[in-house]
């Protein structure tokens, strides 16, 4: 069958690197792209939000199913056009996505289904969201509530930051996706991503992972979209796990209640609080870079999966997981996540992908004309390790990492180094 995968990051290499594993895959595309999806599919160049665009791609070119991986294609409904069209789609319509691309709709089927979350407001008016922010005192949370890039929410631990962030969405730092703002408690605990396949019905969730969000070691400096990442983890007790399960095959239950037709990967957001697992948020979509180290430890075919997903079948489908532990670390360019320089060349990466258990997912890379591999984006590189232990398989993704070097890159060190030290590593 023909494949066409959406998207550019290391989500996108790794979703298609296991698509191409399959006996089932005869073409796969991928759409745009970059250096490593270049070898195992054929990039081509397509505005992946315009959904006309992509149904004529693949009605031009037999596309049998077609997999969106970033969140903006499906808040744009390209999932629909394909569906509506009689294409087999992995990934929500319009109104699935709405629970990712509106935090104050996601907030608001929270509570109306009673899935367990921060207390919240919501303001479509500068005066009454600071009215309400001087009224509850610091620490809130203060969120945009269209897609921002990871970038629209605030941890205010004063109430001078808190007003700030109010008066900043309000102001258009945002765009549209600040025109309403959602004010929340500040909950505590570690976090961590519990990502599931949902056909709309059946719910089959994968192992938990747990990303670092902070750009530098010791959970320092900006926000980035995630700098390392591990699989499973190992604080998430028996009791957790089940619970978070429990909230998301409530959510597809939910989401059906409402005539909601979900298909795709469902990813909650959770804080675990000591109170239980909360949700933070929802996306309609893999994480970035959660499928880095999720999809490695899948046995089962995941062209065989993501069909059944699209075609209502997941009932009959069961997930085979390997035992092995997988650590992620990202490489990203000096400077990330503001600004950096694009085209320098990159070394190691044969050595280090030549180590058993090792594989580098690309995120922003790109192949010259003569063939050499060079750095395109903020986040460069994954590299993926699995091993026996958690200490064996982030032992393994260092020694590769170490491998690896362009021109002022730079990494996270302790990538799963708060889950080894165990829970009380998150207390203050
Ligand atoms: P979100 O995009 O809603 O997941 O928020 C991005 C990040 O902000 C989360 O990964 C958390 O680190 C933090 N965050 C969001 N909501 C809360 C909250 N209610 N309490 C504490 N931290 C939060
Ligand atoms: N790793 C966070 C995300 O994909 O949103």
């Amino acid at each position: 069958m023909n494949i066409l995968v959406l998207g550019s990051g290391g989500r996108e290499h790794a979703i298609s690197t296991f698509l191409a594993k399959s006996p089932l895959c005869e073409r796969l595309f991928v759409a745009p792209g970059n250096g490593g999806t270049a070898s195992i599919a054929s990039n081509v160049s397509l505005d992946i939000n315009d959904g006309a665009a992509v149904l004529a791609f693949a009605q031009a070119n037999a596309i049998d199913l077609v997999v969106i991986g970033p969140e903006a294609p499906l808040v744009a409904g390209v999932a629909d056009v394909l569906r509506d069209a009689g294409i087999d789609c992995f990934g929500p319509g319009a109104a699935g996505a709405r629970l990712e691309g509106s935090k104050a709709f996601s907030k608001a089927f929270m509570l109306r289904h009673d899935l367990p979350t921060a207390a919240y407001a919501s303001f479509g008016d500068k005066d009454a969201a600071l009215a309400y922010v001087r009224e509850q005192g610091a620490p809130l949370v203060v969120k945009a509530d269209g897609l921002a890039a990871g970038k629209g929410v605030v941890v205010a631990q004063t109430l001078d930051e808190a007003l700030a962030a109010v008066e900043d969405c309000f102001d258009g730092r945002f765009g549209a996706a600040g025109a309403t703002v959602v004010i929340e408690e500040m909950l505590k605990g570690p976090e961590c991503s519990l990502l599931a396949f949902t056909d709309g019905i059946t719910m089959l969730p994968m192992a938990p992972a747990q990303d670092h969000k902070r750009a530098f070691d010791g959970d320092l400096g900006p926000n980035t979209g995630g700098m390392g990442v591990y699989s499973p983890v190992p604080i998430v007790t028996p009791q957790e796990h089940a619970a978070m399960c429990d909230v998301m095959q409530r959510t597809v239950d939910s989401l059906r209640a409402e005539g909601i037709d979900y298909r795709g990967c469902l990813y909650g957001g959770f804080m675990l609080t000591a109170q239980g697992p909360k949700l933070l948020e929802f996306n309609a979509r893999f994480g970035d870079p959660e499928t880095q180290v999720v999809l490695p430890r899948l046995k089962t075919d995941l062209v065989s999966v993501m069909l059944a997903v699209a075609r209502q079948e997941l009932a009959g489908i069961e997930l085979e997981w390997r035992d092995d532990w997988a650590v992620s670390v990202v490489i990203a360019s000096g400077g990330y996540p503001g600004s950096y320089p694009k085209g320098l060349p990159i070394s190691g990466l044969d050595a280090a992908a030549a180590l058993p258990g090792v594989t580098v997912f690309h995120a922003g890379t790109k192949l010259a004309a003569d063939g050499t591999l060079l750095s395109n984006g903020g986040r460069v590189l994954n590299v993926t390790a699995l091993g026996e232990s958690f200490s064996a398989a982030r032992d393994l993704a260092y020694q590769a990492v170490d491998l690896i070097h362009f021109d002022g890159c730079f990494f996270r060190h302790d990538i799963g180094g708060r889950a080894l030290k165990g829970r009380s590593a998150w207390e203050d």
